[in-house]
């Protein structure tokens, strides 16, 4: 069975398919390109408005809606739910760049990488949230990945997730929630 990604962002789609050997496809794979208001106040809000927009035109379908942010606790926890649309006139590059330098003579550099995901598949809906625990370097490490992997070292761990692509597939916050994902589908399906 297919299992439409409610998302156009080809990283998290590799991530996916990385995670899972499913029939996953993006919205571009099935032609959709209308635009999704992500006006929810919470994680669990915005994945839930997009499977819903999904599951308007693809009714049958199994649909996984992912959303996902970063919070720095000394930024009062931003750019948070707002990670997407955060300092928007800036390069990821450049976002990251700024994150280091508003952190400059800051000790506390405590950050999360937070994952809520929405399973929905014929009325049926399952709820998850996994979030993974981290600091922040002095500077960005490694080039692998996206947003704001480079400026991100899980605890217990010496490397971003920019330079170690198995720490991320392994211990983040989209792998942990697509683990308890992936766990009910197996239930449904069996
Ligand atoms: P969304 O879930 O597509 O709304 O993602 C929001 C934003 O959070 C992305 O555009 C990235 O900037 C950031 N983000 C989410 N997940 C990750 C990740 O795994 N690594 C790095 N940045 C991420």
């Amino acid at each position: 069975m297919r299992i439409i990604i409610a998302s156009h962002n080809p990283h998290k789609i590799v991530e996916f398919k990385e995670l899972y050997d499913g029939d996953f496809v993006s919205l571009s794979d099935i032609g959709f390109d209308e635009e999704i208001i992500e006006d929810g106040h919470s994680y669990l809000e915005n994945a839930e408005i997009k499977v819903k927009a999904i599951q308007e035109r693809f009714p049958d379908d199994l649909i996984i809606g992912d959303d996902s942010g970063f919070s720095v606790r000394a930024l009062n926890h931003e750019p948070g739910i707002y990670s997407a649309r955060y300092l928007s006139h800036l390069s990821q590059q450049q976002k990251n760049e700024k994150i280091l330098e508003l952190l400059k003579d800051v000790t506390d550099r405590r950050a999360t990488f937070t994952c809520a995901m929405v399973l929905s598949y014929q009325g049926h809906t399952f709820h998850t949230q996994e979030v993974v625990y981290g600091t922040i370097p002095l500077e960005p490490q490694g080039s692998d990945g996206f947003g704001y992997d480079p400026i991100f070292i899980p605890d217990g761990y010496e490397q971003s997730f920019a330079q170690n692509h198995e720490l991320k597939k392994k211990v983040s916050h989209r792998a942990l929630a697509l683990r308890k994902i992936i766990a009910h589908v197996q239930y449904l399906q069996d």
